[in-house]
């Protein structure tokens, strides 16, 4: 879904200018986390002498090398990564994308064939047509309410998942869970996807597709989802800093895996930050430009380990002033939280794997407290 290919000499060298500027600005690579605070698996990041080098070849007429050292461009399957997958799932109708017109955050209902409960060991979704596709995200629903097969819905699904399967954005390939973690899909789940979709200027079609690989081996670990949001939004048009927080004390150990940000359109700032109990900062992420179209699934190089009594803290920042380029209103307007493409909302959820899973129940009761309080945050603030 980018807009040119970038794998010969001849595709690279008429573009070398703008190469040198969009690296040397950090726009591309597409990598939101800023460097030096938490370290992620898979960073997509030049370092200081890349870019430098990308500049000076630039510069110099951007010369061909000795194709006698020219390393072979890595071929890219064409089929499911994995092998065959134990499962495929495909949209039954092709999404039709308009030449031109807004972003299109599609939600799809799809049934599976999960007759009994399977443990999910990787999953991978493979849109037919890149071009449009920016992002999808994967949820299971084991709930028989009924929903549309096909509905608009940006920012949230607008129904509480049973499963949250992962996501894909360009440059991903498919979603491995970790060991003994393969969480449970329950028999007769629906699939829900959301997809993001970006007009490019030509009527396009995209049926994408979702394989499952499954593992008979029940999870001895399980990753839990530690969520921080708040709904208490309410920016003033102009306010060009506004600042949201948000905490929630870990009661048992837990190994900090990954962790997955979401705002909306005038959000600019993400920080999450562990306080350990002996008072030492540990960064869980770090944001200066958040991008909405850029958002991500992060998982940490190595797991972070989160002692009992840790306090994780989030800080997101908000510019609702002419100043930031994505502000989708103009003039400002007032912005609260909401679901819509024009509210806001502030949520970090960092997966995380009890050390002692005997000690589960604890974390879930903490967690249940905290949705508790954050719904009914605008009439009760607990004492500290
Ligand atoms: C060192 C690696 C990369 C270089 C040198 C590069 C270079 C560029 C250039 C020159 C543009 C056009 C910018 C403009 O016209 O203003 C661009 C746009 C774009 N690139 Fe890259 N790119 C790189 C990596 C990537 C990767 C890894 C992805 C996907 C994961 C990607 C996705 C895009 C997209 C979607 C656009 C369209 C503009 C946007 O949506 O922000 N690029 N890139």
């Amino acid at each position: 879904m980018a807009p040119f290919s970038l794998t010969t000499y001849d595709e690279v060298r008429p573009k070398a200018r703008i190469i040198a500027e969009v690296t040397r600005k950090r726009a591309m690579p597409p990598w939101q986390p800023v460097a030096g605070f938490a370290h992620f698996a898979g960073e997509r990041r030049l370092s200081a002498a890349q870019i430098r080098t990308l500049e000076l070849w630039s510069a110099a007429g951007a010369p061909e090398g000795d194709p006698k050292t020219l390393q072979v461009f890595p071929t890219f399957p064409d089929e499911w990564q994995l092998g065959k997958p134990d499962l495929v799932v495909e949209v039954p109708e092709p999404m039709e994308v308009p030449a031109d017109g807004p972003d299109i955050y599609q939600c799809f209902v799809v049934p599976m064939e999960v007759p009994r409960t399977r443990y999910v060991r990787a999953v991978e979704f493979r849109p037919s047509n890149r071009r449009v596709v920016h992002h999808a995200l994967l949820f299971a629903d084991a709930s028989r309410i009924g929903k549309d097969p096909k509905y608009p819905c940006f920012g949230t699904i607008g129904l509480l998942p049973s499963l949250g399967l992962g996501g894909w954005s360009p440059g991903n390939g498919p979603i491995r869970m970790l060991d003994g973690a393969a969480p449970p899909l329950q028999a007769g789940s629906r699939l829900v996807a959301q997809v993001h979709y970006h007009p490019d200027g030509k009527p396009e079609m995209d049926k994408w597709k979702v394989g499952f690989y499954f593992t008979d081996e029940a999870p001895v670990r399980r990753v839990v989802d530690v969520g921080l949001a708040t709904r208490a939004i309410d920016i003033a048009a102009g306010d060009a800093h506004y600042v949201v927080r948000q905490h929630f004390t870990i009661p048992i150990a837990v190994d900090a895996v990954g962790v997955i940000p979401h705002a909306h359109l005038v959000c600019r700032e993400m920080r999450a930050w562990a306080i350990l109990p002996g008072g030492r900062k540990q960064w869980l992420l770090n944001i200066a430009d958040w991008n909405f179209n850029w958002q991500d699934q992060y998982r940490y190089a190595t797991p972070i380990r989160l002692p009992a009594d840790t306090r994780i803290e989030m800080e997101f920042v908000y510019d609702n002033s002419t100043a930031n380029p994505r502000n989708p209103h103009s003039p400002p307007q007032r912005v609260v939280w909401g679901p819509g493409t024009d509210d806001e909302m502030a949520g970090i959820h960092v997966q995380s794997i009890p050390v002692h899973m005997e000690e589960l129940p604890e974390l879930g009761r903490a967690l249940w407290g905290a949705v508790m309080r954050s719904v009914g945050g605008r009439f009760y603030t607990p004492p500290e």
